[in-house]
Parts: structure tokens; C-alpha cells; sequence
């Protein structure tokens, strides 16, 4: 039987949560495994809040009895689990391939430690082969997609079918291909410096961790600092 890496890398995620701890949980197909844990290990007595940072996760949460609470009830998070689309060996991340990425950002920046779960296959010397997604207003879009056009890569609108994807938020998703980050920090400053821009992918000093599952069975863990 083949190994669920995500599974593995998401449930060892799960033993670091404790008793009375508020939790951020993410987004997409490997957070999804941390939250089916988190859930069991509620209903099995243990006493969490949570945030969700996606209404998915948050209807995943629901469904399995996972308190949760809204943001303006809790001033800060004690850890959050989330996946990556990308990750270096310096914690740095591309994140948002699921379109969630304001969220997930807001609150792994609100949360004391933020463990990053992912399969190998997301694990890279260098940022960017996978388009950085960034999120844009919809009022001039076209101007913001030139500017980010200027920065070396080549934006493509996110689709949903035959419509432009909506966040959660009700903004758009460019998704800027660069094939290689040389400097995270620096593109994010310029991404920054975009009127338009709402926020990007790019996690830079945010996780403290990540839990890796490999093919092979095995878990690497690399640990960086805690943010807050
Ligand atoms: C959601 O917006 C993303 O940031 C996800 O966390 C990321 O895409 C990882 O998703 P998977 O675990 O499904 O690969």
C-alpha cells in the first residue's frame, strides 16, 4: 500500500497541538488531513479553539465538532498548520494555489508558530517554478497585471471555468510565473510597492517549522524561529 505523505506530514503536525491552545488551521489538500485529525483528537476530549482560513476549512472544521471563533473574540493564535505550494530550506514559502493565501497570511502572522506540512515534491533549493500567486484588486486590473508584468514574470489571471476566480475576499488571483526567485525578500518589497496589489504568496519569516512526509515513509522536520 502506497504512503499518504500528506497525511503523515499533517498528522505529526497535529501531535504539537495541545490542550487550551487556539489554532489557526489552513487550507488545501494536505492541511485538509490536519484537520480530519484535529477533529478525531476533539472528539476524543481535546479542548481547542480554531480560526479557519478558508470556508472550506471552516466548513471542514464545523462538520467535525472543532470549536470555532471568530477573529475579533481572540487577539493572537498559539500555532498554526497549513500547507505550501513551495518551500526552501529557509522556511521561505510560495503560497496560495488554492486562492487563500490574505487569509492563511493574516493568520499564520497572527499565530505564535506556524508548522508548514507538505509532500516532498514541494520541497526546493529555489523559489519559483510554481507561479506565485498574488492577489489584486479588480478596479484597474489590467494596469496592476502590466506592473507585475515589469518585474520579470508572466501573469496569467486565474479562471475559474469560464469566469476570473473570486477570493473569499472578492479580488483576483495573478498568477505570476518567474521560474526562479533569485531574492524572496526583494520581490516581495517590489510586490509591496504595487498599488494594486492586495498581498502575495511569497511566507518569508513566518513559519517556524516544516513537517515533510516522504515517499519513503519518513519524516524530515526543519526547524527555523518562532515570530512572534
Ligand atoms: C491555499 O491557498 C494554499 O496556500 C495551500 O496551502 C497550498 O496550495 C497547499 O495546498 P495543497 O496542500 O493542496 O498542496
Amino acid at each position: 500500500m502506497s504512503v499518504n505523505v500528506k497525511q503523515l506530514a499533517a498528522e505529526k503536525a497535529v501531535e504539537y497541538v495541545q490542550d487550551g491552545m487556539k489554532v489557526g488551521l489552513g487550507t488545501g489538500s494536505t492541511a485538509y488531513w490536519a484537520i480530519r485529525k484535529l477533529g478525531e483528537r476533539v472528539q476524543q476530549g481535546l479542548k481547542i479553539t480554531a480560526v479557519a482560513t478558508s470556508r472550506a476549512s471552516e466548513d471542514q472544521a464545523r462538520e467535525l465538532g472543532i470549536p470555532l471563533v471568530a477573529f475579533g473574540d481572540i487577539d493572537s493564535l498559539d500555532l498554526t498548520i497549513d500547507g505550501a505550494d513551495e518551500l526552501d530550506g529557509d522556511l521561505q514559502l510560495i503560497k496560495g494555489g488554492g486562492g487563500a493565501l490574505l487569509r492563511e497570511k493574516i493568520v499564520a502572522m497572527g499565530s505564535t508558530r506556524m508548522i508548514v506540512v507538505a509532500d516532498e515534491s514541494k520541497a526546493v533549493q529555489t523559489l519559483g517554478k510554481f507561479p506565485l500567486p498574488v492577489e489584486i484588486v479588480p478596479f484597474a486590473w489590467e494596469w496592476t497585471i502590466a506592473k507585475l508584468a515589469m518585474l520579470g514574470c508572466n501573469p496569467e489571471l486565474r479562471r475559474s471555468g469560464d469566469e476570473l476566480y473570486k477570493t473569499d475576499n472578492g479580488n483576483y488571483i495573478a498568477d505570476c510565473r518567474f521560474e526562479v526567485i533569485a531574492s524572496a525578500p526583494e520581490l516581495a518589497l517590489s510586490l509591496q510597492g504595487i498599488s494594486g496589489v492586495v498581498d502575495h504568496g511569497l511566507f518569508i519569516g513566518i513559519a517556524s517549522m516544516a513537517i515533510i512526509g516522504k515517499n519513503d515513509g519518513s519524516i524530515e522536520i526543519i526547524e527555523g524561529e518562532t515570530h512572534l
